[in-house]
């Protein structure tokens, strides 16, 4: 990762990169929102292919093909704390990258585009970053219909920029910053170049309705099931000599919601509580049971994200 002094990006991320396959690999339950990117982005970089499958399949183009014209590169990952919308945003280009085998370069936009409220000025870094990304991409090596690289714009914490025009009390520059926002979405979007744009979110309601309807496809991303807890449990305390009975044990425990309407989040289980477990036991003794057990019980999940307006 290559960190930045720039005003418009705090990283820029190379794919294929096998650190970043890995985190890719290490998300759980996430199996159908990775499908359906790896699609959406094949689709989205490579529009052809639409047709070529309607040639094999019905040996003309039928109009079905038609309902992808004119699609923005834009997907949203909405969703609670913790559940891996950041991890998955920054590790799914190392798929595209290795199945279209294609080198894909992630731009981060940085927080600082909302810059410090001077008049103008988070409209202009906004479209800034939109000149620079289309300046990049402009440079990319293509043959026609397929790339021969790709660019992702990674906007996390989207809120902040992205929010609804409506809400009265929005002041004047987060507006201009919006329709920024949106021009600057229009502007890379239309197949002209080989761009993906991906907005997190953990308040999909609070985003702009002409934001919303930019995006090719909405990704939710929900706090583990019990079965989900059980698998990131199962690989994180592998080798102590648990057995899996154990596990799911500890999964109800820390998954409860009755206590407190919910349980635990992804991180919550990775940041806090597997490492909780050795802290617990070290440096004197071996992880028991009974003491991994203790800990859930006295665990403490994030509470979910509420909406302050
Ligand atoms: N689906 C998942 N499977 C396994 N681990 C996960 C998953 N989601 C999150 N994690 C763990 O939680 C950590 C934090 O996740 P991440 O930063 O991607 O969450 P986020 O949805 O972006 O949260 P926020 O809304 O707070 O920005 C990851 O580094 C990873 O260890
Ligand atoms: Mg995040």
């Amino acid at each position: 990762m290559k960190y930045l002094s720039d005003v418009l990006f705090d990283a820029i991320l190379n794919y294929p990169d096998l650190n970043l396959q890995e985190q890719f690999s290490n998300l759980v339950g996430l199996d159908n929102e990775k499908d359906r990117l790896l699609k959406e982005s094949r689709i989205l970089l490579r529009p052809d292919e639409v047709e070529e499958w309607s040639e094999r399949h019905y040996g003309s183009i039928v109009p079905l093909t038609q309902a992808f014209k004119g699609r923005l590169p834009l997907f949203l990952f909405a969703g609670d704390v913790g559940t891996g919308k950041t991890t998955l945003a920054e590790s799914f280009p190392d798929l595209v990258a290795r199945e279209l085998n294609i080198p894909i370069t992630l731009y981060r936009m940085s927080l600082g585009v909302r810059g410090q409220g001077a008049v103008g000025q988070m409209t202009s870094l906004i479209t800034a970053v939109f000149e620079r990304i289309e300046e990049e991409a402009r440079k990319l090596a293509s043959n026609g219909s397929s790339p021969r690289s790709a660019i992702v714009l990674l906007i996390d914490e989207a809120d902040a920029l992205a929010q609804s025009r409506d809400l009265s009390q929005m002041h004047h520059e987060d507006r201009a910053g919006v329709d920024a926002l949106i021009r600057g979405i229009d502007r890379i979007g239309g197949g002209k170049y080989p761009v993906l744009v991906v907005m997190c979110t953990n308040r999909l309601e609070a985003l702009d309705p002409a934001v919303l309807r930019r995006a090719a496809d909405v990704f939710a991303f929900n706090r583990p099931s019990l079965e989900q807890i059980t698998a990131v449990l199962t690989a994180g305390l592998d080798g102590l000599g648990f057995e899996s009975q154990q596990f799911q044990t500890l999964a109800k425990i820390l998954g409860d919601s009755r206590k407190r309407g919910y349980g635990c989040t992804y991180s919550d289980l990775t940041r806090r509580f597997l490492p909780g477990v050795l802290f617990d036991a070290f440096p004197d003794a071996p992880v028991k049971f009974e003491g991994a057990e203790a800990y859930a019980q006295a665990f403490s999940p994030t509470p979910p994200f509420r909406n302050e307006e």
